[in-house]
């Protein structure tokens, strides 16, 4: 039965779910995790398949009907495509966000499950920065799994994102222009947040949307495209028709205001920011006997709480606890 829409105390209604299924990853980015990685949960502490789909129930029930999958590196779960086949039917769109790592292998088995759509996390296209910024030498092999993606019409459109660090990302941005322009993938600058592992995010590390928007634009002209309601990116086409660029501007021009967005952990802690300083637990009622509408009445009244919007540019913001690959991107 349908039920009313999720609602937050804001106004806002909910309907897109981050859904994190492991926070192990294969890689170590420097704006995510430290080099030697995080202690991981153990593997009792993850939710199961089982729990995982019961929870996708629930929320789909309440309307929720985007749910993106994410880590960690979601597909180092061992049963991630069967996952994402279960989830496939419960959802209107279910989408998944890699570093492509694994991409050559599962690329296929995640198309037939019923993904579709894919955000691949590419930070630089030379190897040696590549591997500067991931601590691994994998660009070869994520552009691989990106071809092998690519392959499959029904995965299309296809986002790479890109991490935007000052004094990194500056030499990036004429390559990624030409690979956006080049191939069919929507390149998204995402702005630095302060969620690294290493706690060394600072202000003078974020290189604005803008500056790399301008910096594009004085070679390859850009026209801005309608915002779309609850969207993260400012979406640019190039003047010439040939391709598109995005912007995730979360410090320089914050997207709260409409924000859809809710969070589950690996571990099933219901966050309703990214830069949420406090979350609620869903597992525990899982494993206790909860009945969906104890679950409902839980996440209702968690969602209602949700933050009006992040303080990261305020004095006194306070860094959450978790990194990203402990909340999922
Ligand atoms: N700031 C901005 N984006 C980040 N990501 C991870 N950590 C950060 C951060 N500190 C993004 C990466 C990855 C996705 C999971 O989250 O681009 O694609
Ligand atoms: Fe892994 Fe993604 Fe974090 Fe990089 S950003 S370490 S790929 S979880």
């Amino acid at each position: 039965m349908e039920r009313d829409q999720l609602r937050d105390g804001h106004g806002r209604t909910i309907g897109d779910l981050r859904l994190s299924v492991t926070d192990r990853c294969n890689f170590r980015c420097q704006y995510c995790m430290p080099a030697e990685g995080l202690p991981w949960l153990d593997r009792a502490g993850v939710l199961t398949f089982e729990e995982i789909e019961r929870l996708v129930g629930v929320f789909a029930s309440l309307g929720v009907r985007d749910v993106r999958l994410t880590g960690g590196e979601p597909l180092v779960r061992k049963d991630f495509p069967s996952l994402a086949a279960m989830l496939a039917p419960l959802v209107d769109d279910l989408s998944v966000t890699t570093n492509g790592y694994l991409l050559e292998r599962d690329a296929k088995a995640l198309v037939d499950a019923g993904v579709n759509r894919f955000n691949v996390s590419i930070d630089s296209l030379q190897r040696d920065r590549f591997f500067e910024m991931t601590r691994r030498d994998s660009l070869p092999q994520v552009l691989r799994g990106l071809e092998t993606l690519a392959a499959f019409p029904e995965a299309h459109p296809i986002k790479v994102n890109a991490v935007a660090l000052r004094g990194f990302t500056e030499d990036e941005v004429l390559p990624f222009a030409r690979f956006a322009r080049e191939h069919p993938y929507e390149v998204r600058f995402i702005e630095f947040m302060p969620l690294d592992g290493d706690r060394n995010w600072d202000r003078d590390k974020v290189l604005p949307g803008d500056e790399l928007r301008a910096a594009i634009h004085a070679v390859f002209p850009l026209e801005p495209m309608p915002r779309e309601p609850s969207a993260t990116a400012r979406v640019y086409r190039f003047a010439d028709g040939q391709g598109k660029i995005g912007f995730i501007n979360p410090l320089s021009e914050p997207f709260c205001g409409d924000c859809n967005r809710i969070r589950i952990t690996a571990d099933g802690k219901l966050r309703t920011c990214l830069f949420s300083v406090g979350e609620t637990d869903l597992r525990e009622p899982l494993r206790t006997g909860a009945s969906d509408d104890d679950l409902e009445r839980i996440i209702r009244e968690a969602v209602w709480r949700k933050e009006l919007k992040h303080h990261v540019n305020e004095p006194g913001f306070v860094q959450p606890l978790r990194t990203m690959s402990a909340i999922g991107g």
